[in-house]
């Protein structure tokens, strides 16, 4: 499938319940060939407005966290959430909602072949690195998933909610920073 007919039916779906309540579908934003992805849960209310992933708040705090490392969502990264339309007064996505969402976002990883996958918070982590990941203990540290590295990082929206949690991000940015040069190095630019 090419990225157009995958973005159609994507826009078209209907495996949820999610689709009636929504404004727009929430695809994806960024490089299609990019090495690094991240991976958030859903959209929230001024995406689901946009039609684009981490537009609001808690998107700004996203961007100016990708800016400490050399990332941008327009020049060298692809953002994308685990459902693709809003759960109602954003509560988290249903487990069944993930499930019939969950095929869009592999189809997306299938035409990226990301080297890095980064999952914003614990929801996406669950789903994309173990059932019974612990974002608390584990946000940083890197899962070897086929082949691929994943990490988890906290959430925007958590660290807006609890500044404390943003030294350990800051930590955790810098060491990504380092996985992407050691893996990914094309993502600033370097090529061989
Ligand atoms: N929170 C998410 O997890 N994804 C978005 O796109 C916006 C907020």
């Amino acid at each position: 499938m090419t990225w157009e007919e995958l973005e159609h039916a994507a826009a078209a779906c209907t495996r949820c319940p999610l689709y009636e309540t929504r404004t727009n579908p929430v695809f994806g934003v960024g490089v299609r060939d990019a090495g690094v992805m991240f991976v958030g849960e859903g959209p929230g209310e001024n995406e689901d407005l946009q039609g684009e992933p981490f537009v609001g708040r808690g998107g700004q705090l996203l961007d100016i966290m990708l800016k400490i490392i050399d990332l941008d969502r327009h020049k060298n990264i692809y953002i994308a959430n685990i459902v693709k339309c809003r759960p109602p007064h954003n509560r988290d996505p249903l487990n069944t909602e993930q499930e019939a969402c969950i095929g869009w976002l592999r189809a997306q990883m299938e035409l990226i072949r990301p080297k890095i996958v980064v999952c914003l918070g614990r929801i996406a982590a669950q789903v994309l690195i173990k059932p019974d990941f612990k974002i608390s203990r584990e946000h940083g540290q890197f899962f070897d998933v086929g082949g691929v590295q994943y990490t988890a990082l906290y959430h925007p929206a958590a660290l807006l909610r609890d500044p404390r949690k943003k030294p350990d991000t800051f930590v955790d940015l810098k060491n990504l920073q380092e996985k992407i040069r050691e893996l990914s190095p094309e993502t600033y630019g370097a090529r061989n």
